[in-house]
């Protein structure tokens, strides 16, 4: 453990005396290694030896900042004197350590001890770690026709499995697939699902899809199938048992490894997943207990673009950080979404595009047009259908919230104008209409009533 001793000190104190001061602190402070010694000026001869002795930095901190610091145990005569009503435990306190041994005193000094936090990387060592996750991009087009020396893809994969996994199961595999016959076959998979999904979308949106490339099956020289074993571990995997959930997130989270592993040794990755999973378990003759989690398609490229082909191409739009973070309960976020929609909706851009009917309170049977969005209002989840949001506002205003969120969603998807359609006649169903007219329109969204 890293330990901090603030220290503060009359002139003429003898060294024995501090050393037995400071020595009975750390005592009961317990184990550990003393890595700096705090105090207000380091003009003493005995600190300078107390720091050689525990073998520690010593650091002067002013008084007018150790003032900031909210000692517990304060003294108006240290005030008086040092310009700062605690020296030792405000020393502490400003390295940025908690305090573990408040002060104690001698006749000419004072001590207290606290416990560092474990270090974080130094400023440059964190740009290279945010750059690598920042720069990180799904790569679909630009490849080029280089081989993959084995020793590197060695690497990745082993970032891979050094990935978090629930009760340390480590449910992942990698299947990597060089093979042109296998990969063809895995790309006529991907091809189909690419059409049944054109096929479902309304007219304009499938125009704009057209122009989309979303797998690299063939281009790349490398295909990595990552597959899960649910039952990997026995019976009593650690975590596991009240959400098994967490085995396919812990072979997701490989996928992510091995993402920013390729990242980072220039290799570009794109995630395909147009297919039935079944379908591509099939083609690879994996076991029946094995699924498929992700297919990676990786290789060298040309560039890795500053933003996701998503963004660049006009499909979609990043969703801000301020919605996603809730304080203390759900909702309560740091801007209003509600507030911060309707003020932006004093300048919003008009946008176009698609078209989408909401029907708020209908249900399943509504959903015959490829443009149509039921939001659910029911105590029940209804079946898993992506043309069905299902929002069980519990107040209107949480239902206004959740109008404006599906509005702000569906503009990020590059929806151009919402026809609201009221099917449930109830306080929270209107609540939600009037959000959704809010989001809409704070995104240049225009909205009709239906
Ligand atoms: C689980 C998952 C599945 C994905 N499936 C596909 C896919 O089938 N085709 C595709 O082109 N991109 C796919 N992607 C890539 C996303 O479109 C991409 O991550 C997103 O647009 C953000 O872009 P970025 O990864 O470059 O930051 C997938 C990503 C994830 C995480």
């Amino acid at each position: 453990m890293n330990l901090v001793v603030g220290v503060g000190l009359r002139a003429n104190t003898p060294y024995a005396e501090l050393r037995a001061l400071v020595d009975s602190a750390l005592e009961e402070a317990g184990p550990g290694a003393v890595q700096l010694i705090v105090t207000v000026t380091d003009k003493e001869a005995q600190l300078h030896r107390l720091a050689d002795d525990l073998k520690a930095e010593l650091r002067a901190i002013p008084p007018s900042e150790l003032a900031e610091q909210p000692a517990p145990n304060p003294s108006r005569y240290v005030e008086h004197v040092a310009g700062t009503p605690s020296v030792a435990e405000a020393a502490v306190l400003a390295a940025g350590a908690e305090l573990v041994v408040p002060k104690r005193r001698s006749a000419n000094a004072t001590a207290a001890v606290g416990r560092l936090p474990a270090p974080g990387y130094q400023p440059a060592d964190r740009d290279v770690v945010n750059r690598v996750i920042a720069e990180r991009r799904d790569v679909r087009r630009g490849f080029l026709n280089l081989p993959i020396d084995g020793e590197l893809l060695t690497r990745v994969l082993e970032s891979a499995h050094r990935a978090p996994s629930v009760g340390l199961s480590q449910p992942w595999d990698f299947l990597v697939i060089r093979d042109l016959a296998t990969r063809r076959k895995v790309h006529d998979l991907a091809t189909a699902q690419r059409d049944a999904f054109a096929a479902s979308l309304p007219e304009d949106r499938r125009a704009r899809f057209d122009g989309l490339k979303i797998e690299a099956i063939l281009d790349t020289p490398v295909n990595i199938a990552v597959t899960c074993d649910p039952g990997r571990g026995g019976r009593h995997v650690l975590g596991r048992h009240a959400d098994p959930r967490t085995t396919w997130f812990s072979a997701a989270i490989a996928i992510q490894n091995l993402w920013l592993a390729a990242r980072a040794e220039g290799l570009g990755v794109g995630w395909v997943s147009f297919f039935e999973p079944a379908d591509v378990a099939n083609v690879l003759d994996l076991p029946a207990h094995i699924e498929l989690v992700g297919y990676l398609c990786v290789g060298y490229v040309e560039e890795f673009a500053a933003a996701p082909e998503l963004v660049r191409s006009g499909w979609a739009k990043r969703r801000p950080l301020e919605w996603a973070i809730h304080h203390e309960e759900w909702g309560r976020r740091d801007a209003s979404i509600v507030d911060d929609a309707i003020y932006a909706g004093q300048n919003a851009v008009p946008a176009t595009g698609q078209r989408v009917r909401v029907i708020v309170g209908g249900d399943t049977a509504d959903l015959h047009e490829a443009d149509a969005l039921v939001v659910d209002l029911g105590p029940e989840r209804p079946q898993a259908d992506f043309g069905v949001l299902w929002r069980p506002a519990r107040t209107p205003a949480e239902a206004v919230e959740f109008g404006v969120e599906i509005a702000r969603d569906l503009a990020l998807q590059r929806v151009g104008h919402l026809v609201v359609q009221l099917e449930e006649s109830s306080e929270r169903a209107e609540a939600l209409a009037r959000g959704l007219k809010v989001g809409a329109s704070a995104c240049g969204l225009t909205h009709s009533s239906a």
